[in-house]
């Protein structure tokens, strides 16, 4: 299949709590990248209510594309081009997004595709500096902790994934538990920094069971135990409860990332997703890499956390190699990667 791309895209996102419009040229240079945060109007909920996420993302989705227009200094009629989030994520969030670029789409007489937002993540790096394939990625978000082997875009497969909660989940929950406000991640990564990562001996779960699964709800119900035994922790011992807990979680990440890595013989590497904004897994997925000889890529944290540029890079690709939606477009609240594969024997 050939790699040609378009031209000149607008992208949308809106799976979550992130309105997001990015007006992005060949599928690699990102022009505009405009993100409207809800995590202010979420956080007194301590995490994302859907109905509210999705009158957010109706108030927000128009302004948002003026906006990424504007900044790209382009009108609407230059756009030749609209790729939107289709799944996964919740239903009536993804439906304003795709709502949206329908309306464009058809207003417009320009094609539409839609989106697998992990998709999105894994390629984000795409963004910054290009990857060889194959590659092994590991995407860690609110909803997917996942190892998969990339030959191509739209050729994913699974390696390994949660069996429970995800990293950001996992992140969330117990950042809640302790007191913190929503969204836990970021809070955790902070009062880590100046924590002790080794004072508390939390478990590695699935570490050696010899696949490449993860599995991170016993990690939270350990950290939950402890706070229990000692309520202390929650206080003056904060810093090193956030240090111990996300060594943990990294350590995981990182060990079942070389396992991956070691199987397959692939040493090119991408890290995505909203998790891997974390300075720990970063900087621990950096020394492995270093002194493993493996080629690692992380895009820069904007591109991390949920974006519409990313959005874009498989949206450029589809369009471009001839594969692109109807109007019959719908929502897939769950969408595996490895089901994108049928795209392109269609065009094959
Ligand atoms: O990819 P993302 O922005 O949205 C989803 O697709 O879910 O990921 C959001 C997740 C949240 O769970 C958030 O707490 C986590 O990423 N996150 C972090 C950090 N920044 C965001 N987790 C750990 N450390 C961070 N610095
Ligand atoms: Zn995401």
């Amino acid at each position: 299949m050939p790699s040609l791309f378009f031209m000149l895209l607008l992208s949308l996102e809106s799976s979550c709590d992130e309105t997001a419009a990015a007006v992005v040229s060949d599928g690699r240079t990102v022009l505009s990248n405009i993100v409207a945060s809800q995590i202010s109007v979420h956080a007194e909920y301590g995490g994302v209510v859907p109905e509210i996420a999705s009158r957010q993302h109706l108030e927000a989705v128009s302004l948002v594309i003026e906006q990424a227009l504007a900044e790209a200094n382009l009108d609407i009629s230059r756009i030749e081009g609209v790729a939107v989030t289709q799944g996964p994520g919740l239903a009536g969030a993804l439906l304003v997004g795709i709502s949206a670029a329908k309306g464009l789409s058809l207003g417009r007489g320009i094609p539409l595709v839609g989106v697998n937002h992990i998709e999105g993540h894994l390629l984000a790096v795409f963004l910054e500096a290009p990857v060889e394939f194959p590659f092994i990625a590991l995407a860690v978000s609110g909803g997917h902790s996942h190892l998969y082997r990339v030959d191509g875009i739209g050729r994913y497969t699974t390696l390994g994934q949660t069996v429970d909660d995800a990293a950001g989940e996992a992140f969330d929950k117990v950042a809640k538990l302790i007191g913190l406000p929503y969204p836990g991640g970021v809070a955790i990564d902070r009062l880590a920094t100046t924590g002790n990562p080794q004072a508390i001996k939390f478990p590695r779960p699935l570490v050696n069971d010899g696949t490449f699964n993860f599995s991170f709800s016993g990690l939270k119900t350990a950290v939950l135990t402890h706070v229990k035994k000692f309520p202390e922790s929650k206080e003056e011992g904060i810093n090193d409860l956030a240090a111990s807990f996300q060594a943990a979680v990294c350590d995981v990440l990182t060990r079942k990332t070389a396992a991956a890595i070691a199987a397959t013989g692939i040493k090119r590497l991408v890290v995505a997703g909203g998790v891997a904004c974390n300075s720990a897994l970063r900087r621990s997925m950096a020394e492995f890499a270093a002194a493993n000889g493996v080629e690692l890529s992380i895009p820069s944290p904007k591109l991390c956390a949920d974006n519409a540029a990313m959005v874009a890079v498989p949206g450029d690709f589809y369009l471009a190699n001839g594969y692109s939606s109807g109007f019959d477009l719908d929502a897939l609240p769950v969408w595996p990667l490895d089901r994108l594969a049928v795209r392109l024997k269609e065009k094959s």
